[in-house]
Parts: structure tokens; C-alpha cells; sequence
């Protein structure tokens, strides 16, 4: 299942976030992201990047499609696999900030990153060893 990379339970979040990398708001760094995710319920749901003239207020492919995961009902745990795409030949990791916030909702989410020629599976604790968990303070 999730722990092929070349897995056909792949291919629907796959076109989900190919899909949703065409519609990118993308208009300062030209470099269209598109991600999915799939829950527990069996939602796929995917998410691109929306840039800004203020450059800071920018939201990344996979935290747009996390909010969107939540408000269809994601819970913590609750989040199965996650896909990111690009265009370009080096494969896109989640950036720091959105490791952080997957792994609120899936700290050993397999994660795989892909582009037209080929794609990597990674797990979330692996690109975010020690992440910051409501359990270091509760
Ligand atoms: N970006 C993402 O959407 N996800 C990532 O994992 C890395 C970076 C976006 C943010 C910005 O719109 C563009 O890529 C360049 O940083």
C-alpha cells in the first residue's frame, strides 16, 4: 500500500494533486506545488501553492490542503498518506514549517514526493525527527 512508492493506491491522490497543482497561484516564483492527502474517512484532499504580492503571506500546496482536510472533519491521527508534485526534475520536500504542521496530524505519515519522471517515499519523522508535539507540554 503506502509503503510502495510505485503502488497503484497512489494514483488517485496523485491526479488530485496534479490537478489542483494547475490552479496555483503562483505568480512571483513561478513554481506551481501541488499536494494531496488522504484521511482516514477515505477523503482526498488536495491543496496548491497561493502566493501574495506580500511575499510572506503565502501559503504553501500542502498546508492549503491540511486546512482543507480539517474542515471536512481530519482529526489528529487521522491522516493517511500524503502526496507532493512539481515540475521540476529535483523532487519538492515539504518545506519545514509544513512538516510541522503535518505531523500534528500523522507524525510517521508516508509522505511521497513526485514529478514527471519519478517519485521518492519518504515517512514524516524521518524529514522531521523530534518534532514539537502537544505532548511536550501537556
Ligand atoms: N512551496 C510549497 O507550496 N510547498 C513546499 O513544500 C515548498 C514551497 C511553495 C511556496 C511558494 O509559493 C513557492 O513554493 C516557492 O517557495
Amino acid at each position: 500500500m503506502f509503503d510502495d512508492p510505485q503502488s497503484p493506491s497512489w494514483t488517485p491522490l496523485l491526479e488530485a494533486a496534479w490537478k489542483a497543482r494547475a490552479n496555483a497561484h503562483a505568480a512571483y516564483s513561478h513554481f506551481q506545488v501541488g499536494a494531496a492527502l488522504l484521511t482516514a474517512s477515505g477523503d482526498i484532499v488536495a491543496g496548491c501553492n497561493v502566493e501574495n504580492a506580500a511575499y510572506p503571506v503565502t501559503l504553501c500546496a500542502e498546508r492549503g490542503a491540511l486546512s482543507a482536510a480539517v474542515a471536512a472533519g481530519l482529526r489528529p491521527g487521522g491522516l493517511v498518506a500524503a502526496v507532493v508534485v512539481t515540475d521540476v526534475d529535483l523532487l519538492t520536500p515539504p518545506c519545514g514549517a509544513c512538516r510541522q504542521a503535518l505531523a500534528e496530524f500523522a507524525e510517521r505519515l508516508p509522505v511521497l514526493l513526485a514529478n514527471r519522471h519519478g517519485r521518492e517515499l519518504h515517512r514524516l519523522e524521518d524529514l522531521l525527527p523530534h518534532s514539537f508535539t502537544g505532548r511536550n507540554f501537556t
